[in-house]
């Protein structure tokens, strides 16, 4: 049996001339937390507009539990959106804000008041149906948005970047909140975001765009741990990038040294990326170090110290460390074999699935 709530099958969309999605294919499954992230302009906004019926395919299909819906109208499908700007109406009462859809549908007035009051306590605000919206704060008419939706009773719940106006303390309550509700009702969620900490937190799985193309998709963990190309390392989380060669399975050379690793499945010398994050670098003193850089400037971040240094061939690296050090000194790193990530250039998404089934049967 699918589970499959959405589909999109090679669909792209142009304005006039231009493709800004091209040849995009996912899978959604009912009842889990999707997040779209990238840049600016990737195409994100499209995606949910996309699903929502407010703009058509150029070509390609979309399904919405099997059924095709190229030709079927916003309000007939069973998905609801929270916009960037939330879009409440000022003049409204929180109560009619969140009744709205249901007066335009004509639900008879007792079961609107009570499915308001359902959905107001979800986002905790019972007790708010008579407050102005602009007596509300930033955090609570993102509520109220979030209640108008849900109160359509919604399948799928599509959501524009609906935290960016938030200061950070207020933000991170409402990832909490909402990754709750998501879990308590059950509904599919599709989330905007272009920060990769928010990504990284509240999802299931994520789809990383880049110019209007699925880059990877994944848990937020493979993602992080996998990243199959120096676009998705940078986007998500910090990298120290330099350039190497595969001598051969399990065997990387950079820097001018070979190093044990866990990757394999490339041509024999096959010239590669090698990433490791700062928070996998140890310092350690020259001798024990595997590489030796010098350090060149450090800030203290709170819980660590981040110190960028360069190597002998001049690549830079930065290190996250609890000690030290002094700038202008040369130091040691340390790392293990399973924090090398070894990249290739121009390696699809399928074509890295493909390397690394094969090359882990063995
Ligand atoms: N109605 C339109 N007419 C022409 N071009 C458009 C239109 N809507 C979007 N675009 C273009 O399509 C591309 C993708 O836009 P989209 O809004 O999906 O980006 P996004 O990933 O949501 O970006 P952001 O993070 O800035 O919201 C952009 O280059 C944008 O300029
Ligand atoms: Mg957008």
């Amino acid at each position: 049996m699918t589970t499959n709530i959405i589909t999109f099958s090679n669909v792209s969309k142009s304005y006039n001339e231009t493709k800004v999605l091209k040849n995009v294919s996912f899978e959604i499954e009912q009842g889990k937390f999707y997040t779209l992230l990238g840049p600016s302009g990737c195409g994100k906004t499209t995606i949910l507009r996309l699903i929502a019926g407010f703009i058509e395919t150029s070509e390609g299909d979309i399904r919405l539990e099997g059924k095709r819906v190229n030709d079927i109208p916003a309000n007939k499908r069973k998905v609801n959106t929270v916009f960037q700007d939330y879009a409440l109406f000022p003049h409204l009462n929180v109560f009619d804000n969140v009744a709205f859809g249901l007066n335009i549908k004509k639900v008879p007035k007792k079961q609107i008041a009570a499915k308001v009051m359902e959905v107001l306590k979800l986002v905790q605000l019972a007790g708010f149906e008579d407050r102005e919206i602009s007596e509300m704060s930033g955090g609570q008419r993102q509520r109220v948005a979030i209640a108008r939706a849900l109160a359509n009773e919604p399948e799928v719940l599509l959501l524009d970047e609906p935290l960016s106006a938030l200061d950070l303390k207020l933000r991170t309550d409402m990832q909490y909140e909402l990754r709750e509700l998501q879990k308590r009702l059950g509904i599919t969620f599709i989330f905007v975001t272009h920060d990769q900490e928010e990504a990284l937190a509240m999802s299931d799985e994520i789809f990383v765009l880049n110019k209007g193309k699925i880059v990877q998709s994944g848990s937020p963990v493979d993602i992080y741990d996998e990243p199959i190309n120096r676009f998705v390392a940078d986007f998500i989380g910090e990298s120290n990038i330099v350039p190497g060669q595969m001598l051969e399975d399990n065997l990387v050379q950079f820097v001018g040294k070979n190093f044990e690793c866990v990757d394999g499945g490339m041509r024999p010398n096959e010239a590669v990326e090698i990433m490791i994050r700062p928070e996998d670098l140890t310092l350690t003193s020259i001798d024990q170090g595997k590489l030796i850089i010098k350090i060149d400037s450090q800030l203290f971040r709170g819980v660590h110290y981040e110190m960028i240094g360069h190597d002998a061939e001049g690549n830079e690296w930065v290190v996250h460390s609890t000690r030290k050090a002094q700038e202008g000194t040369e130091v040691g790193l340390a790392f293990d074999p399973e924090n090398i990530h070894v990249m290739r250039f121009n390696e699809s998404e399928e074509e890295f699935d493909a390397r690394l089934e094969s090359y882990e049967e063995e």
